[in-house]
């Protein structure tokens, strides 16, 4: 059944709609939201043979794409400037509407594209992969990576739409579904036993439907009180602090993302049991193990440590940690960075 989601932004209401099948009505839907002249897809060159002629089949209306290269590699600067180009290429003016159709790597740099090109042009955004249904393509979260580091050039932008069907998710490769996975138990582990409930279910695929949309709720709750990432949205980090350090040490290639943020959770639980607080962990690793996402922490302690000192450097003297109190309820949790640097050599 047809499920809709609004989220109030700075720039605008997002309409986030999610059912099975959406894909192929997703030209009625969008007629319904815009009445543009040109529309843009932007897509990359996994998704394109298999999506990208359903969707442009749909409109009547004049359509061009940009076809990026498929990876994170590829999500710099230059892929947004090719995507300008293309844009003045086709004739699109501020009145006209631009699609994200993909992965959140497509969303992303197509978010910034949309963004910034005229100031702002309408956005749709399409998910094709469970992380981009469940997170990225909600919340307005835009930009780049540069060879410094991830994400470093962005925009806060909502889209005025958000699609969601999760029959694309068919074509994933089973690693690209785990991925998205940990941060499906993420929300479970912040915000919503109930999910860790349906996951935990040997058949937990046949809810994925229920299942986005009870993470999308929370995603669209905690961007409803915290849109510029000032304070509450920081607890969807739970399992990133590590998480990202141990991405960062294996040079974004050992780990995929999702694989660095279920052992991220892992040692956030047992960085909880140091402090003294319940031992959480034992029913997180079968749960990620279940899924088939690692939970073991094999980088040394003492580069973990200098790896987290970046996020050090952003909040002073304490890290901010995403601490669970219980399944379905997480706290935002200074850490002295003291304290943190023992906690770290006995995880
Ligand atoms: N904006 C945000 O709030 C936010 C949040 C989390 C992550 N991100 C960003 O999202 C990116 C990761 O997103 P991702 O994991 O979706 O990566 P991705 O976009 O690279 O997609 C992963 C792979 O799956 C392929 N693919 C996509 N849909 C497919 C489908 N239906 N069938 C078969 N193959 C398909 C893609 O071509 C790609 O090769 C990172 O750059 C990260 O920084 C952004």
């Amino acid at each position: 059944m047809a499920q809709i989601l609004s989220l109030s932004g700075a720039n605008g209401v997002s309409d986030i709609h999610i059912e099975a099948g959406l894909l192929d009505r997703a030209g009625a839907v969008i007629g319904e939201t815009f009445s543009p002249s040109r529309i843009h897809i932007v897509t990359d060159s996994t998704v394109a043979p298999l999506y990208l002629d359903r969707l442009k089949q749909q409109f009547a209306l004049p359509v061009s794409e940009t076809v990026l290269p498929a990876g994170e590699e590829y999500k710099r600067l230059a892929a947004v400037e090719g995507i300008y180009h293309d844009l003045l290429a086709s004739g699109m003016t501020r009145k006209d509407l631009i699609i994200a159709l993909g992965g959140g790597v497509t969303g992303d740099i197509t978010g910034f594209a949309a963004a910034t090109f005229l100031r702002g042009v309408s956005l749709c955004q399409i998910p094709t992969t469970l992380l981009a249904q469940v997170d990225s393509s909600v919340g307005g979260k835009t930009g780049v990576d540069l060879p410094e580091g991830k994400n470093l050039v962005g925009a806060f932008y909502q889209p005025r739409l958000v699609l969601i069907d999760p029959n694309v998710l068919s074509t994933l490769p089973d690693a690209t579904f785990a991925d998205g996975m940990a941060e499906v138990v993420k929300y479970g582990y912040i915000a919503n036993r109930e999910i860790l409930d349906l996951v935990a279910q040997p058949d937990y695929k046949q809810n994925i439907e229920t299942i986005i949309y009870e993470c999308v709720k929370i995603k669209r709750d905690v961007v409803a009180i915290d849109e510029h990432d000032t304070g509450l949205r920081m607890i969807l980090n739970f399992g990133h602090t590590i998480g990202h350090a141990a991405e960062k040490l294996g040079n974004y290639t050992a780990l995929t993302h999702g694989q660095a943020v279920a052992i991220g959770m892992v040692c956030a639980m047992h960085l909880s049991a140091l402090r003294g607080d319940a031992d959480l962990s034992a029913p997180l690793v079968r749960l990620l193990q279940q899924i088939g996402l690692p939970t073991e922490l094999t980088y040394d302690r003492e580069a973990i440590f200098n790896a987290l000192l970046s996020d050090k450097k952003k909040f002073g003297a304490t890290v901010n940690f995403i601490l669970v109190r219980e399944p379905g309820r997480a706290e935002i949790t200074p850490i002295e960075a003291d304290a943190l640097h023992e906690f770290i050599k006995q995880l």
